[in-house]
């Protein structure tokens, strides 16, 4: 059978959004919850405050069984399970700042009839027993605890909640545990059932494995170029091997995003609170960092020097396919070639406009060939798939010194040798 739930979500922000939309698609009745009135006003008015595909679409047609507020009340009223998808930033320490998780928590004090409660969040490990204990004080000892992490990329996330690899849940006890695994009813992925702790971890584990994937193909581009090897033939052959999988493995200037730079400092931190230095994490991490700043030292190589330099950064978001600039590689070159004194030009299709401004002196264009007129050096950031439509003729003509950076091996190296431009990817002779 297919119970149909009253859910709580706690957060309208990215997760809290997909979340909800899934659950209310899976027929369960849902109220989202957040304290930012202008978002809430927006998601009432059919308006959907992040980009992401088929998320709109999802929240129109499950109108009936989905609503926002900002009262606390609504939203507690009847429900069953409350999802916590609250946003868990890095704190000054560098641990995760859960006071969010905090404030939800409190406000369930009262909610009797409550089943379960879910935290969604990307949290330390050891969150789940410090959030049962807040629970047990507030008079919630009947109710269950699970962790359910979330393993959904931006630009895919409606998706990868309804088609995912796996559910991981973490519960407290078998009753809360199936309760959770009845609410995915409909979801087609394998549950797996843990203890809290654990699952916990998977997530921390997971994304850090990821982006060690990423720094360590990064590594032998590095070394790629210095040998006359070419990293995309490397990667292609390696990936074919089936205990280490083709993904992941595309070389770059180094991740971003809202979830690897943030995760992968959270575990580091979590590691040494317990005397333990994660050492392998650490390099992942100074690899990345590095990435950026060799980026802008083979640009002043080939340019002589960066003061004076106009280049056009193509691609802004931290990858191609959402409008988000968190930890985006481009901030961190933007603001060095500020830094060094060039003049930055840029162009992305769907960054907000407002996440941009903060550039100094940073000048948006509409097309990529406008940002590259008359510019001393192009650099590909994001492989937004519109840079494969360029007139890469046309705009190496308009340049002042065609020299292009692909930081993202999106495009052929002997065919933009051909028009003329002075061509450096990552890893490629
Ligand atoms: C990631 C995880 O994929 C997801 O499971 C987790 O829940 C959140 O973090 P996301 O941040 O949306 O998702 O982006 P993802 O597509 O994984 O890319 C992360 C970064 O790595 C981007 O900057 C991307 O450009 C970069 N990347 C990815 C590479 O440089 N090379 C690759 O091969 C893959």
């Amino acid at each position: 059978g297919k119970p149909e739930r009253q859910v709580a979500v706690f957060g309208a922000g990215y997760i809290g959004l997909v979340t909800g939309a899934c659950l209310a698609e899976l027929g369960h009745r849902v109220v989202v919850r957040d304290i930012d009135p202008e978002k809430v006003a927006l998601l009432r008015s059919g308006d959907v405050p992040i980009y992401e595909p088929g998320l709109g679409d999802m929240i129109a047609r499950n109108k009936e069984r989905l609503t926002f507020t900002l009262d606390l009340g609504e939203t507690l009223d009847g429900a069953e399970i409350a999802y916590v998808c609250v946003d868990t930033p890095p704190s000054a320490s560098g641990d995760a700042d859960l006071s969010r998780i905090w404030s939800v928590v409190k406000s369930l004090e009262g909610a009797t009839h409550l089943k379960a409660v879910v935290v969604k969040s990307t949290v330390p490990v050891g969150t789940g027993a410090r959030v049962r204990a807040a629970l047990d004080a507030a008079g919630l000892a009947h109710v269950g605890y699970a962790a359910n992490p979330e393993f959904t990329a931006e630009g895919r996330a409606v998706t990868d909640f309804m088609r995912p690899d796996r559910i991981v849940i973490g519960a407290s006890d078998e009753a809360t545990a199936q309760l959770i695994t009845d609410l995915h009813h409909g979801v087609e992925g394998p549950v797996v059932v843990m203890d809290v702790r654990s699952a916990e971890m998977v997530k921390l584990a997971s994304n850090a494995l990821l982006a060690t994937k990423i720094s360590f193909i990064n590594e032998i581009a590095t070394l790629c170029e210095k040998t006359g090897a070419d990293v995309e033939e490397v990667a292609r052959a390696v990936g074919l091997d089936h205990r280490l999988g083709p993904h992941f493995l595309r070389p770059g200037i180094g991740w971003g995003g809202s979830c690897f730079p943030k995760d992968s400092e959270a575990l580091r931190q979590l590691a040494s609170n317990t005397g333990y230095h994660l050492q392998l994490l650490s390099a992942v991490i100074e690899v990345n960092n590095l990435q950026k700043r060799r980026a802008i030292q083979q640009l002043k190589d080939e340019l002589g020097t960066l003061a004076g330099m106009r280049v056009a950064l193509l691609g802004l978001t931290f990858k191609p396919g959402t409008d988000d600039m968190r930890e985006a590689t481009s901030t961190v070159l933007a603001s060095r070639l500020l830094a060094e004194g060039a003049e930055v030009r840029c162009w992305d299709p769907m960054a907000r406009p407002g996440e941009v401004e903060p550039w100094v002196s940073t000048t948006r264009h509409a097309t990529p060939e406008e940002a590259m007129a008359g510019a001393d050096a192009a650099v590909v950031v994001t492989e937004w798939p519109q840079l494969k439509e360029v007139d890469w003729a046309r705009a190496a003509a308009a340049m002042r010194r065609p020299v292009l950076f692909d930081g993202r091996n999106l495009l052929d190296p002997a065919g933009m040798r051909a028009l003329g431009y002075t061509y450096m990817g990552v890893g490629r002779p």
